[in-house]
């Protein structure tokens, strides 16, 4: 077992409650297995960054519009990822889609959160409200959360973790986002974190 943690990275591009649960989590002394090392934000400004800072995590802004185009962004991540020695890319509400050439790079070491059961509700076009406005207009009674290895198909990679949660009558896409997270994400995402961490160690 290598001595030292597997230094992580967060992907985001909102808001980051996800984040801030990885980083509660961490705080709680329940990822000892690594250590939260970067956030990265494909998008400026947003309220993410600022909880990186709050907790004392280095933060970088990166985008695809300052960096010229999706390969170059690709490219500075890698380097910025590399450069501090990397073992576990979370993404964590990253609306980027990454190409094969990065996935491929890290294979192993990347994982995503979806809001929903996959293979329901998954893949290109299923992100944020859109993932929860499908699973009412089918009119499912559960859904939930996954955590996922992430590989060059879009949410198709090796499933780590999932949770169920239930669909009430009246629930609105915003309403039944909002459960998904409590009830699902927060808690399953860093005890995924710390799983995937545990077996990088090993
Ligand atoms: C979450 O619903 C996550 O499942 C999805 O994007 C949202 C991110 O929210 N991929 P936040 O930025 O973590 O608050």
């Amino acid at each position: 077992m290598p001595d030292s943690k597997i230094k992580i990275a967060v992907l985001v591009s909102g808001g980051g409650t996800n984040l801030q649960a990885i980083i509660d989590a961490a705080n709680a002394g329940n990822i000892p297995d690594g250590e939260l090392s970067l956030v990265i934000a494909g998008r400026e400004g947003v309220y993410a960054l600022e909880r990186a800072r709050l907790a004392g995590i280095e933060a970088l802004t990166i985008t695809k519009k300052a960096c010229g185009g999706s390969a170059q962004f690709e490219e500075r991540i890698i380097r910025e990822l590399e450069s501090r020695g990397i073992g576990l890319i979370v993404l964590a509400g990253f609306l980027s889609i990454l190409s094969a050439d990065f996935t491929g790079h890290f294979e192993g070491r990347i994982i995503n959160i979806h809001p929903s059961l996959i293979p329901s509700f998954c893949g290109e076009g299923f992100y944020g409200l859109k993932v929860h406005e499908a699973a009412l207009a089918r009119g499912v009674k559960l859904t939930g959360a996954t955590v996922h290895y992430v590989n060059e198909i879009p949410d198709g990679g090796e499933i780590i973790a999932q949770r169920a949660v239930e669909v009430h009558d009246g629930d609105t896409p915003e309403i039944l986002q909002r459960r998904v997270m409590e009830q699902a994400e927060w808690i399953i995402f860093p005890e995924a974190v710390e799983t995937v961490c545990r077996r990088l160690r090993r």
